[in-house]
């Protein structure tokens, strides 16, 4: 595998997306000390300060079907989740599909990007985002309620290789086993435990801007979020941003 290294970069996953574009390897790594245009999801900035945070993708080409691509969304959120809670040894959660929570704020984003058509996939890009050495200000007043960090957290600098040694390791057990269709029970299993959604009345925005108003009842197999709507209907969300 390559790691490609960059003391700046517009954003990791966009260079993925080059990486991509010649024949790379499966779990090739794209890591950088700052982004000047790092990328969230529902195209928000991701705050990448200079040697603060972590960033990084991993470029993927898994020979799959796109609906098992949850997957590989859950045991990434469940490897940095895992990872995070060693590390620190804090209660972290996962909200649903993807940011993973301290103390209900938000310390990590995903970002998943896949080229290909339904049944040949090109790439998946992941990329991971995380609020490690981050100060308040380093957020500005919209986010500062919502986002932290694990240093604010704790009160403690934290050693940002060694979480992200730890996050591949872990990411790597979990890939084997989606590419082998293994553990996949327990690996979904875990998740629901983190998950911090679960058993919360909620408000779910979906793609085309609707917002439905819902309590999640679980997290499904296949990864979707099952809600019952104030009807009483039962519905599985496959994605979505969802508030409380
Ligand atoms: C989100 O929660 O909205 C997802 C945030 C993902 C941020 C990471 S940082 C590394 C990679 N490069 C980007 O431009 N975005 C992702």
């Amino acid at each position: 595998k390559n790691i490609y290294y960059f003391e700046e970069i517009d954003s990791t996953n966009d260079y993925g997306k080059i990486v991509a574009q010649k024949p790379f390897e499966d779990g090739d790594i794209i890591i950088a000390e700052s982004q000047n245009k790092g990328r969230g999801r529902f195209s928000r900035e991701w705050v990448s300060p200079m040697r603060k945070g972590a960033y990084l993708s991993i470029l993927l080409k898994p020979q799959i079907s796109f609906e098992k691509i949850t997957r590989l969304t859950i045991i990434t959120a469940l490897a940095v989740c895992s990872a995070l809670e060693d590390h620190i040894q804090k209660k972290v959660e996962i909200k649903w599909p993807n940011d993973i929570l301290i103390n209900q704020k938000k310390i990590c984003g995903i970002l998943t990007e896949i080229s290909g058509e339904v049944d040949k996939i090109n790439y998946v890009v992941i990329g991971i985002g995380i609020n490690i050495n981050l100060d308040i200000e380093d957020f500005d007043e919209s986010l500062a309620t919502k986002a932290s960090s694990l240093k604010i957290e704790t009160g403690k600098i934290q050693n940002r290789k060694e979480i992200v040694q730890k996050i591949l390791s872990i990411f790597d057990e979990y890939y084997d086993d989606f590419l082998n269709d293994e553990n996949y029970e327990s690996i979904i299993d875990e998740y629901r435990k983190k998950s911090y959604l679960i058993g919360r009345n909620v408000e779910v925005r979906i793609y085309n801007n609707d917002s439905i108003r819902a309590r999640v009842l679980d997290i499904e197999k296949n990864g979707a979020l099952k809600v019952e709507l104030e009807n009483g209907e039962i519905r599985d969300l496959l994605s979505g941003e969802v508030t409380l």
